[in-house]
């Protein structure tokens, strides 16, 4: 069954590497009515009622899993939560045979989080089903990347010309590598701040400034987007000791003071309290790290209202019913 490839989008959202500032910006724009839905008594528009997803994890989330899943309910999808475990999976069926087979039955979309770096786009190139990236591991997570984008502009109204750090474990993570994309691309400068350990090694030629110094990259920035460290993908040996970590990167209110004005912070989450980040700084004034969660609905009900052949100009009155 052949499904829509939207006129912004395309088939699929695999990650922001591939798509053009304008794209970006397009999907941006059409989060911002969006937001509201979620302020209202009844948070529910008609917008992709019909439609089938399959949310799939094969890997844990709370925040992604739960916001696409909000995302689809308050558009009106009809949606399915599978995960690895207690399905064929375990058996030993495969990704693609999965997915074939829950296009068997009628479904339109498919959110996938795997461990896999590429297991996002090998399947969209399978199946005929839209794919949403919610994560493939070490590769991008484009809707993160997104909120993060949308949570930055909210509070500075514009991106370009930002000096945005994004500091810690960036060799393991696939948010810096969507936030590294989606910030160059809508012209912000960008730095990376962390253990050489935990930088991948080609680091300097991703044309970002490196700062060895979590207080050169604090005096330096506007924006910090503080990385978790990915403990579940490390096989030791990268950093000393957690303590050792927070002690020399750790993003400390008296780091913060130092500096002598405001700072914005985001953390994707989850967060290591204590490691990454101190507690006083995360629930601090200049945290927007909830901001993020609540944007992360709005981005992906503009996601997945693209991908079905919505359009950025007609979201306002899509969302009163009107408009398609
Ligand atoms: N930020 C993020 O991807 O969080 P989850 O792993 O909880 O989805």
């Amino acid at each position: 069954m052949a499904h829509p490839a939207g006129p912004y989008l395309g088939k699929d959202l695999l990650g922001l590497e591939e798509l053009s500032a304008e794209q970006i910006t397009a999907i941006l724009d059409t989060a911002e009515p969006f937001k509201e839905i979620s302020e209202r008594p009844i948070k529910k528009v008609p917008v992709l009622r019909g439609k089938t997803i399959v949310n799939a994890f094969f890997e844990n989330s709370t925040r992604t899993r739960i916001s696409f899943e909000f995302a689809e309910k308050r558009l009106s999808a009809d949606t399915v939560n599978f995960s690895a475990s207690g399905s064929s999976v375990s058996k030993g069926e495969t990704l693609v045979d999965t997915a074939k087979n829950l296009e068997a039955m009628r479904i339109d979309m498919v959110v996938i989080r795997h461990g896999a770096s590429g297991s996002a786009r090998f399947l969209a190139e399978r199946i005929d089903s839209n794919v949403v990236n919610a994560g493939d591991g070490r590769h991008e997570h484009p809707t993160q990347g997104l909120l993060d984008l949308l949570t930055i502009r909210d509070h500075f109204r514009r991106i370009a010309g930002l000096k945005v750090c994004i500091t810690g474990d960036i060799l393991h993570s696939r948010v810096a590598r969507s936030n590294l994309w989606g910030l160059r691309k809508l012209g912000a400068e960008v730095a990376v701040c962390g253990p050489r350990t935990l930088l991948p090694r080609d680091v300097e030629e991703m044309g970002v400034t490196v700062f060895r110094r979590i207080e050169d990259a604090i005096e330096w920035a506007d924006v910090l987007n503080v990385l978790r460290l990915q403990l579940e993908r490390m096989q030791g040996g990268f950093v000393p000791s957690l303590r050792e970590y927070n002690r020399v990167f750790g993003v400390t209110r008296a780091r913060l003071d130092r500096a002598g004005r405001d700072i914005l912070i985001l953390h994707p989450g989850p967060m290591n309290r204590g490691v990454e980040i101190d507690s006083d700084v995360a629930d601090g004034p200049h945290s927007v790290i909830l901001q993020q969660v609540t944007n992360g609905v709005a981005i992906r009900m503009a996601v997945l209202y693209l991908l079905a052949g919505g359009a950025p100009e007609r979201a306002e009155a899509a969302k009163t019913g009107g408009g398609e």
